[in-house]
């Protein structure tokens, strides 16, 4: 019977790129449900980009741009990675739509007067110069532990300690490098501990793995949290009704993103929202997602659901990290590959997507991405195996007989490789998907087996085995189709071309038990795919340390000072166009401290009005006590492209004059100039 399912893959940050980490889910999910439609099932499969909260306001603003024409362009990007990787979404949407403001502040209203929302008045650090609240992972400073600097307020990169952010040792904002403040704020809590039996229920029913129901096991045990659901403005997200200035934390409307993406989807086909989301619904919905997420989509997502009029997910399926190399993604390495870059460099796609697939189980356990085996396992296996089959065989067909085949009745190789068809989707349907695919590979050396062993080329030269040749390669062909057809969820694509040379209709699962007949008529034999060169895979992990390179260099610690020459030498005037594109401004000094491990430099955070601090470190340490810089003017290059240093981000640079006499000295303008005005 068909069945009703919706499915859906996490929704992926629009604050950043597609990288192989992140394929892993979407291939995963897309080999699932190209499965279950193959099997003939109503499906859709829905996602959309994850919009909101603080990183991604920061980051317009430091581009200069409105958060929406930000996420306009990323949706852009991630709309064209997808759709090249061959993930068939049957819509891609974005968390910042009007659906999605509809349903959540629906789910809101039907939380609260559930009596699950409850408002509390808690401290929280609060950026003085920005005039904003820091989220955790804003505020910086040294481990309590083991001292590292620069270290996240939440966990040490370091040490691994993960504490809170008041236990830094001389923290600091992210944003402006201001000492953060302590202030207190009302916020919107989920009360989570309401909703613990109903959770004990939900998890032990056959709704995660068996890992994933340990884990939360651990979470019982240690008591749940009431969930903090707002944040205080400025914050890009949707208002919270009936709370001016307060905002809906992120993680409350990306779930709820999953549904406005289906809700869109069903305006446009004319769906049955409802049917799919109401209590009681009887038809399924599965969530793929990373095991990082985990506890949102077992705890928040389905309590947030059940007390709010909606069904609850059927399952979660939660997957582990990628590796590359047997080491987690790294930039300096060259192994923080983007899509982008992969499709630039490999070209094809559908070989990631073997590769995936033959790693992946059903198990949250982390696969590697080994350069090196991808390399040998898809050229031995989709080039030296399946692919084979078709090119040592079709070219008879079409020279000999016209591109007219005559199978035999009772072929046992293609008998054997019919009756696999059970066990071959059975390990599709649990995702393990590397069973799949040991049993295809097996398979085509069957089928291999049975081209070596008739030797078409051999009978090709031969008189009177005209009848017997032709035989043999249909059923080669036949085999291949088979083959074909169970790779298809995988190899999507090439399934479509091979289903144009062979001449046949889209196939469905249970095309198994079609043939294809006596003189039928395939088309002509092109070459199908090539094998990946290793240089390939070598240019692109040089590339992307090269892209590093030129974006992350490391900057001379104390490149602050401006020499001021002696004598300018004629031929080295430059023309005023090239001054102009200097932009010099008026600084005012907010905060100067020490910079730990240097011997020369003071962290500066600069305000250059309209709410527009930089933090730029100076070399003048020397000639300076930070005390007496603070709230005094200077002038800053404000258009320098931001340093990444050893200490930081360095986001300018600050004129002092100094020669062997001494200095450096800081210029100062005269009395009356103010903060953001432009040096001219
Ligand atoms: O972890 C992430 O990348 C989140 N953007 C996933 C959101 S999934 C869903 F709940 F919206
Ligand atoms: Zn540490």
């Amino acid at each position: 019977m068909a069945r009703k399912i919706l499915v859906t893959s996490a929704l992926p940050y629009a604050n950043g790129s597609i990288h192989l980490g992140h394929l892993v889910e979407y291939i995963q999910t897309d080999i699932w449900v190209r499965f279950q439609k193959m099997q003939g099932h109503e499906l859709h499969y829905v996602c959309a980009d994850d919009t909101h909260g603080t990183p991604i306001m920061l980051r317009a603003e430091k581009e200069g741009i409105t958060p929406e024409s930000l996420i306009e362009g990323v949706h852009k990007e991630h709309s064209a990675d997808f759709a090249e990787f061959l993930v068939g979404f049957d819509n891609y949407y974005s968390t910042n739509s009007d659906e999605n403001k509809t349903l959540s502040q629906n789910i809101y209203r039907a939380l609260k007067a559930n009596g699950k929302i409850a408002t509390k008045t808690i401290e929280q650090f609060y950026d003085p110069v920005k005039n904003m609240f820091l989220p955790d992972r804003f505020i910086k400073g040294e481990c309590p532990k083991c001292h590292a600097k620069d270290q996240y307020g939440d966990s040490c990169e370091v040490c691994g300690a993960t504490y809170n952010p008041t236990e830094l040792i001389d923290a600091y904002s992210a944003v402006s490098g201001a000492t953060p403040v302590r202030k207190e704020t009302e916020h919107h809590f989920f009360k989570l501990s309401d909703c613990e039996a109903f959770l004990k229920e939900w998890t032990r029913s056959g709704t995660l793995q068996g890992e994933a129901a340990n884990k939360m096991g651990e979470w019982f045990e240690n008591g749940l949290n009431d969930w903090d659901i707002s944040r205080d403005a400025p914050y890009f997200g949707f208002e919270i009704p009936d709370a001016p200035g307060k905002y809906f934390y992120v993680w409350l409307d990306a779930p709820i993103g999953y549904m406005a993406s289906f809700k869109n989807l069903c305006d446009k086909n004319g769906l049955d929202f409802d049917e799919y989301w109401k209590a009681g619904s009887d038809t399924e919905l599965y969530h793929f997602i990373g095991k990082d997420i985990l506890y949102f989509h077992a705890l928040f997502w389905p309590a947030t659901l059940e007390y709010s009029g909606y069904r609850t997910p059927t399952q979660v399926f939660a997957h582990g990290f990628l590796t590359v190399n047997g080491e987690k993604m790294s930039k300096s390495r060259g192994t923080f590959i983007t899509a982008r870059s992969y499709l630039d460099h490999i070209k094809n796609p559908e070989y990631l997507r073997y590769y995936y697939a033959a790693k992946l189980n059903s198990t949250m356990e982390d696969i590697d991405l080994n350069l090196e085996d991808f390399v040998a396992r898809v050229n031995s296996d989709l080039v030296g195996k399946y692919i084979n089959i078709a090119s040592r065989t079709a070219g008879f067909i079409n020279k000999r007989f016209d591109g007219k085949l005559n199978p035999s009745a009772d072929n046992a190789v293609v008998a054997e490789l019919k009756s696999a068809a059970a066990d071959i989707a059975k390990a599709y349907v649990a995702r393990d998907y590397g069973k799949a695919l040991r049993e295809i590979m097996r398979l085509s050396d069957l089928a291999n087996g049975f081209v070596a062993e008739k030797a078409p080329w051999v009978m090709a030269k031969q008189e009177g085995q005209d009848a017997e040749l032709q035989q043999v390669c249909s059923d080669a062909l036949e085999m291949f189709r088979l083959l074909t057809l169970y790779l298809k969820p995988v190899l999507p694509k090439l399934a479509v071309e091979i289903e144009a040379f062979l001449n046949i209709a889209p196939m469905q699962w249970h095309s198994v038990e079609a043939s294809l007949s006596a003189q039928h008529a395939i088309n002509q034999y092109n070459h199908l795919i090539t094998r990946i060169d290793p240089k390939a895979i070598e240019a692109m992990v040089d590339s992307n340390k090269a892209n590093l390179q030129s974006t992350e260099a490391p900057v001379k610690a104390d490149a602050v000072k401006t020499k001021v020459p002696q004598e300018q030498a004629a031929g080295d005037y430059i023309q005023i166009d090239d001054f102009t594109k200097v932009d010099l401004r008026i600084a005012k000094i907010v905060n100067a401290e020490h910079v730990e491990g240097a011997d020369k430099l003071l962290k500066l955070t600069l305000d250059i009005g309209e709410e527009n601090t930089r933090q730029v470190f100076a070399g003048i340490k020397s000639a300076y006590d930070p005390e007496t810089l603070k709230g005094r003017l200077t002038v800053m290059v404000a258009n320098l492209a931001p340093r990444k240093m050893k200490f930081g981000m360095s986001e300018g640079m600050v004129l002092a004059a100094s020669d062997e006499s001494g200095g450096p000295f800081i210029l100062s303008p005269d009395s009356g100039a103010q903060a953001g005005m432009k040096v001219k």
